[in-house]
């Protein structure tokens, strides 16, 4: 790999893995449907550095891209239909047409629950983006999409978020068969062409939460959408505001290691929509809009019950992490030794505060982190939403091989399914490939 001037990469090595992930897309499209896709969109999973369970209380996100995704391969229909295959399903075909999830002329819904309930899992996500879209005014062409991804299903990157926003950018930038003009300018507001990503953001989530009925926040699609290569975004759940914190571990022998710990993670079991619960009811007891609002854990002394004060300790010191990790990769240029080392203090406190307070993490993510650390990672936490999924590690590169090696034995010790180690490097967002 060539690099820059100041030792980073020159070009972030997720580039060349994304070229690829697009024309396999583009090849499984012409096996779908016996022609070339018109455009190939990929969106990235993402990897949260800090702040998590943060976002749904109005708090902040520091997560970056992955150079992994999800691509969206597609041309639009003359039928006003959505066609959908997916290289992970590859006997599945769902067509779906749009007036079944356009809302009624009076402005009455579509009937959701009914549609959503003959589709396969994974074609809820697309189908909602569209549902979405147009729920949000803008109009949806008749599409064939054909989906294929090199990023893990339930590790907790956010392979949902990635499939939502390969969608909404495919369907958004899609160019009419006639006009030649892009479909979605015609949207709500003619002075503006295109659909703004933050607006494509809430419009994907919208897709997750209100049609694929799994309730998260707002992070991993404002990742999937925002995110710039060698920086992570910080990202105010609140005012929506977003800004580009430099981040290259790389520069200062640093590796951002992520650990698939291969134990499942599933949102919408319950416990993600209860934390949630608890977190509100703790504001409101608080007598607060959202927990953001607090900045002491002193503040927290009016909560007498004992699960109740411990969520909110959790958000408010989390929330507080996000900044002081936020200030250490601002002032080093994107992190010098003794910066990420202080980061990686600042993760295991995160990972520590998860596992005790807002209890989300899992055994196989707990023995990562202490084993990852004793071996010397400058520190490591679980990301995501937790229950299962990934952790990931700052770890020097002269410990990696020894890190890797304690983490495998670690887990079959136990005799867990061996792990999946995956290099992480802060990259760009979703965009056109082809
Ligand atoms: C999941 C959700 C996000 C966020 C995280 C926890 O990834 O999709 O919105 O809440 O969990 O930080």
């Amino acid at each position: 790999m060539s690099s820059g001037p100041d030792g980073a990469p020159a070009r972030p090595p997720g580039a060349a893995g994304r070229h690829s992930i697009a024309d396999r897309g583009a090849r499984w499209f012409r096996t779908c449907y016996g022609h070339r896709p018109q455009g190939v969109w990929l969106a990235p999973g993402r990897v949260n550095i800090i702040g998590e369970h943060t976002d749904y209380n109005d708090g902040f996100v520091l997560p970056f891209a992955l150079g992994e995704g999800v691509v969206a391969a597609a041309s639009p229909r003359r039928d006003d239909r959505l066609a959908l295959r997916t290289r992970r399903d590859p006997a599945a075909s769902v067509e779906i047409p749009l007036a079944r999830l356009r809302p009624g002329p009076d402005g009455t819904p579509a009937k959701l629950d009914e549609v959503r309930e003959q589709l396969p899992g994974w074609a809820r996500y697309p189908a909602g983006v569209a549902w979405s879209l147009l729920a949000a005014g803008y109009p949806v062409p008749g599409a064939s999409l054909a989906i294929d991804s090199d990023l893990a299903d339930g590790a907790g990157l956010s392979s949902s978020a990635a499939l939502e926003c390969s969608v909404a950018l495919a369907l958004t930038e899609l160019v009419s068969p006639d006009s030649l003009d892009v479909l979605a300018s015609a949207g709500p507001d003619p002075d503006r062409p295109g659909v703004p990503r933050p607006e494509l953001a809430a419009i994907a989530r919208r897709a997750e939460n209100e049609f694929a009925g799994v309730p998260s926040g707002i992070m991993d699609q404002s990742a999937s959408l925002l995110c710039r290569a060698q920086h992570a975004l910080l990202l105010d759940c609140q005012s929506l505001e977003s800004s580009q914190v430099p981040f290259k571990p790389d520069r200062a022998g640093v590796r951002v290691l992520v650990i698939d710990t291969r134990a499942k993670h599933e949102l919408a079991d319950g416990e993600y929509g209860s934390r949630q619960a608890e977190c509100a009811e703790a504001a409101h007891q608080l007598g607060v809009p959202s927990l953001r609002a607090v900045h002491d854990v002193s503040a927290l002394r009016g909560l007498a019950d004992p699960v109740l004060h411990r969520r909110a300790r959790h958000v408010v010191t989390d929330n507080l992490r996000v900044r002081q990790v936020t200030g250490l990769l601002r002032t080093s240029g994107g992190g010098d030794f003794r910066a990420l080392s202080e980061v990686g203090t600042l993760l295991t406190r995160s990972h520590a505060s998860l596992r005790d307070d807002f209890q989300v993490s899992w055994p196989e993510a707990d023995v990562t982190v202490e084993v990852a650390v004793a071996a010397g990672a400058l520190g490591a936490r679980m990301t995501g939403g937790g229950f299962g999924g990934s952790a990931l590690a700052l770890v020097p590169e002269a410990d990696l091989d020894q890190v890797q090696a304690r983490i495998l034995a670690a887990f079959s010790d136990r005799g867990w399914a061996e792990p999946e180690f995956l290099g992480a490097f802060p990259s760009g967002a979703a965009q056109r490939m082809i």
